[in-house]
């Protein structure tokens, strides 16, 4: 199911790119200035756990890939769960996640553990958000399974995952640009988990009662902001000196495109899966 190109599930690749917070900060901060259109992603995962859950205030609610604990801290806001799990493989995630989570008004713990092998006994969650992670795993199948093995009896698996041709706007000006002149044939990072596959990953494992998609749409305001985008992700094959450097990305972009505004756009999916029935 992976693709060996694939720097977002690739071993050589896939584990540096969580090892310091700045990338990730990085790259959520350009997309959130660049953001135009569609809700704020943390808020509508609570919306549907509220939605979705009888009684939220008894659950044991697990964050999945936590990142940097935003969803995790609106979690525990909203859900004021009986106790929240905010599970990364990442310290430097985990380390960032907990300053996030510090006063919460609820228990919250940060595990450091792989989401394909879960420190959680069988049956034990209400709750499994697994937001923009999936992606990592070369077989999300295997997650699907695990989530299934933790959620109690009605309890809900909220997924969250992008189209596999987010961004596409970005991968034509790289091409246009000639810093990477393959762009548009590199595999997509969301390939293994994306809109378009999530149902049929999940469907053999959890029965879904919910999904629903939602374009995002992002204003980058011109070439130094794109560029700041592009410095973050591990999806062209740029020229090393450029690769992680957003002033090199910009003056090389403006020396074969105008610089100018430029719209970028990527499908937002929430799948909610429900582990068997209480009643
Ligand atoms: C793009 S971030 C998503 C963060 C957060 N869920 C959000 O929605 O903002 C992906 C996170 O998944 C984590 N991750 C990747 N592979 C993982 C694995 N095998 N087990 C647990 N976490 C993993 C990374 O360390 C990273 O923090």
């Amino acid at each position: 199911m992976t693709s060996p190109e694939n720097a977002f599930t690739h071993p050589a690749t896939a584990s540096r790119l969580y090892q310091e917070e700045s990338r990730l900060a990085a790259r959520t901060s350009a997309l959130h200035q660049a953001k135009i259109q569609g809700r704020a992603v943390a808020e509508v995962i609570a919306d549907l756990a509220t939605d979705h859950l009888a009684e939220p205030r008894q659950a044991i609610v697990a964050d999945l890939g936590c990142g940097r604990g935003t969803s995790s801290r609106i979690l525990a806001e909203r859900l004021r769960p009986r106790h929240l799990l905010a599970i990364d493989t990442s310290q430097a995630m985990l380390t960032a996640a907990r300053a996030r989570v510090e006063g919460a008004p609820t228990r919250v713990t940060c595990l450091r553990a792989d989401f394909h092998r879960l420190p959680l006994g069988d049956v034990t969650c209400a709750v499994v958000v697994a937001a923009f992670c999936l992606y990592h795993a070369p077989d999300p199948r295997l997650v699907i399974a695990e989530i299934a093995r933790v959620l109690v009896a009605g309890g809900i698996a909220i997924m969250v995952t992008k189209s596999a041709d987010s961004y596409r706007t970005l991968d034509l000006l790289v091409a246009a640009a000639g810093i990477d002149a393959g762009a548009t044939r590199r595999p997509s990072l969301y390939g293994t988990a994306h809109s378009g596959n999530l149902e049929a990953l999940t469907a053999p494992i959890l029965p879904i009662v919910h999904v629903e998609h939602e374009e995002h749409r992002f204003a980058f305001t011109g070439l130094d902001h794109v560029a700041a985008y592009l410095a973050t992700t591990p999806k062209y094959e740029l020229p090393s000196a450029m690769a992680t450097d957003p002033d090199t990305i910009a003056t090389a972009l403006r020396s074969r495109v105008i610089d100018a505004p430029v719209v970028a756009a990527s499908t937002v999916t929430y799948l909610i899966a429900k582990r068997g029935d209480a009643s």
